[in-house]
């Protein structure tokens, strides 16, 4: 079955105040920003999925990117512990959204855990070890999972903030990855598709069957998602990217409701 919800949220207008690891800090144009986001929302409604945009939570920066306050399965829905303090607030309202259309269940402290981090590929998960998520998060995670059929591998990453900075699925046994910000033999029978060298940041991607969104800035590694057979719908990113997120950050993506 095909995604067929999308849950999204406006960007805050203190997003310049957002969590920043790997990046410096430079002027957001906010109008554009908001022009992005717009384009964003209207590609997964052209892609036929119903958009659910949550209001703007002016208070907190981040919470545009709505990918890191939950993981989404066609059973059940993970409200996460964000790694970032400020960004722990972010799960309320994302857990009353998706508790229509799944059981909700949670991470609890002292675990941690971004969506962000979370790469699934059919019924194994693999959970970044970041600044953001700890092996106390992906162990929660895992027995959360394992009456469900799933497998949680926790994997390593460097120099990039989640694991889906280096790796996004674009098939159903297939990764799109950078290759220097993680070893690829910890993803075993995994098809690889690596990005273009000096295309950092390259390897986020939203799948939806076989089409893709993908930033403008990376047009190497888009000819690239071409030959391998995949629609490419690129957008500009150029300032949700300055808040250190990817494209794969402004959505949660849902296949039907296993609810009532
Ligand atoms: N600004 C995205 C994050 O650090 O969570």
């Amino acid at each position: 079955m095909k995604y067929n919800l999308a849950i999204t949220r406006s960007p805050s207008a203190t997003m310049a105040n957002c969590e920043l690891t790997h990046l410096d800090r430079v002027q957001i144009d906010m109008g554009l920003l908001s022009r992005q986001h717009a384009r964003y929302v209207e590609i997964l409604e052209e892609l036929e999925l119903e958009v659910l945009e949550l209001p703007a939570e002016p208070t907190l920066p981040d919470a545009v990117f709505v990918e890191d306050a939950a993981v989404v399965l066609d059973e059940l829905a993970v409200i996460t512990r964000p790694g970032a303090e400020s960004r722990r607030a972010e799960t309320a309202s994302i857990a009353r959204a998706l508790s229509t259309h799944r059981r909700v269940l949670h991470i609890e402290a002292p675990g941690t855990l971004d969506g962000g981090d979370v790469l699934v590929l059919g019924r194994q998960l693999y959970v970044g070890r970041s600044t953001r998520s700890n092996q106390e998060g992906i162990e929660q995670l895992a027995r959360i999972l394992s009456p469900f059929n799933y497998s949680v591998a926790g994997v390593e990453v460097r120099g990039c903030l989640h694991l889906k900075s280096a790796a996004c699925a674009i098939g159903d046994d297939a990764l799109l990855i950078q290759e220097d910000w993680l070893d690829p033999k910890q993803f075993q029978g995994a098809r690889l598709l690596h990005t273009q060298p000096g295309e950092d940041g390259a390897a986020n991607v939203v799948r939806l069957d076989r089409d893709v969104i993908f930033p403008l800035a990376f047009p190497r590694t888009a000819e690239r998602l071409e030959g391998y057979g995949l629609r490419v719908h690129q957008l500009d990113y150029s300032e949700l990217a300055k808040a250190e997120g990817g494209v794969t950050c402004c959505s949660l993506l849902l296949r039907g409701s296993t609810i009532g």
